[in-house]
């Protein structure tokens, strides 16, 4: 007989409606519907992303006793209220990152999902390719050793100009922080998981390269910044998160070095790991026969047939939904991560603003 499939209802019609309804086909689960800013917005984006049907609002979605899953992927000011409604009516969540704009919020969304005893992820996916798994198992066995230093960035270009323009701009529909809440976020939770040590101190230098963009008018939030950090296993840290970096896309780099050898994992060339020692560094490609076993799990095409953001991002929510069905997956990052993220911006904003040390 055929399992039940899990019913996946989305709230918000953008860019990332596209991915997780992608995503949450290929996992083999059934986009009941979405909704998003007006009925009509909604019309469109449910026939986009071939969802069943649209609901006129968030009270008809959560309403459907069809939804097990709501996955919120509205602006970042939306996040607490709308996830706060999910799990008042009984729903598995996926909310994105950020998981809230402030810290108390993250929090009260982490004790909610607590006493509702359900599932509640945030998709921080770069943990999902096989050679971030086999950093962390390489990491975990001893074969880095004792970890010195981390060097990381995540590097945009598309807010160059101050023609670009987008809700992230503005600080009331973004939050506080811009850069480092939507792409330092991502950095900082794949450092933290990578080497299983936590950043225990940072000091931070934002800057805002445009007063004024077009829409927005006055910019509040910051176009990059640069992080010192010390993890608590005493590696020193250097980390710089830019949205205007002129010809850098997804440029998400993280590299370690150790007291055996170093890793070097860039997010648009997912397939490999750069293996550096004294002598003999390699270029370790994804080989199914020679993977740890946790990268191993996440190597579902044979190599040479590429894998990338989607198949990461696919990887994630089947890993959501295996938890909704009573599975506890390794590596499944929950909303104790979410609020790990913002703790780590707010510190970041907090030292920037006095030039202190920081404890995130
Ligand atoms: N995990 C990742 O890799 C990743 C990547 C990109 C974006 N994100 C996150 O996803 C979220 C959405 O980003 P995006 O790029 O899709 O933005 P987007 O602007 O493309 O889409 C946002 C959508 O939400 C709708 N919306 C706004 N307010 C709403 C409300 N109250 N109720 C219902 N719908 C509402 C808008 O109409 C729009 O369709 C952000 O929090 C962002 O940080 C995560």
């Amino acid at each position: 007989m055929s399992r039940h499939r899990l019913g996946i209802a989305i709230i918000g019609g953008g860019f990332m409606a596209d991915v997780h309804s992608r995503a949450a086909r290929s996992a083999g689960e059934h986009v009941v519907g979405l909704t998003s800013s007006t009925p009509e917005r909604s019309r469109a984006a449910a026939e986009r992303v071939g969802a069943d049907r649209a609901f006129d609002n968030v009270d008809a979605l959560l309403a459907d006793p069809a939804v097990d899953v709501v996955h919120v992927v509205t602006p970042n000011a939306t996040h607490h209220e709308l996830t706060v409604r999910a799990l008042a009516a009984g729903k598995h969540v996926v909310t994105e990152k950020p998981l809230a704009t402030t810290v108390a919020d993250a929090r009260d969304l982490e004790q909610r999902a607590t006493a509702a005893a359900v599932v509640a992820t945030v998709p921080f996916v770069y943990r999902f390719h096989p050679m971030v798994r086999e950093a962390r198992a390489r990491v975990a066995a001893g074969e880095v050793g004792q970890l010195f230093s981390v060097q990381g960035a995540y590097l945009q270009d598309w807010l160059l100009a101050a023609t670009d323009d987008n809700w992230r701009v503005s600080s009331d529909a973004g939050g506080a922080s811009r850069a480092f809440a939507d792409i330092g976020s991502h950095l900082c939770d794949l450092l933290e998981f990578v080497t299983g040590e936590r950043l225990a101190r940072v000091q931070a230098v934002t800057r805002t390269v445009f007063a004024e963009r077009a829409s927005t008018g006055p910019v509040s939030t910051e176009d990059l910044a640069g992080v010192l950090a010390q993890t608590d296993g005493g590696a020193v840290v250097s980390l710089l998160v830019s949205q205007v970096a002129p010809g850098r896309k997804n440029a998400l780099v993280l590299e370690l070095h150790g007291a055996h050898e170093s890793l070097r994992f860039a997010q648009e060339r997912p397939e490999e790991l750069w293996i550096g020692r004294r002598t003999g560094s390699e270029l370790h490609l994804r080989n199914t026969d020679d993977l740890h076993p946790a990268a191993a799990r996440l190597s579902v095409l044979p190599p040479g047939h590429p894998l990338g953001y989607h198949d990461a991002f696919t990887a994630f929510v089947a890993d959501t939904y295996a938890a909704v069905r009573g599975a506890a997956p390794d590596g499944l990052p929950v909303f104790a991560d979410g609020v790990r993220a913002c703790r780590i911006t707010d510190a970041v904003l907090a030292s920037a603003r006095t030039g202190e040390w920081i404890t995130p």
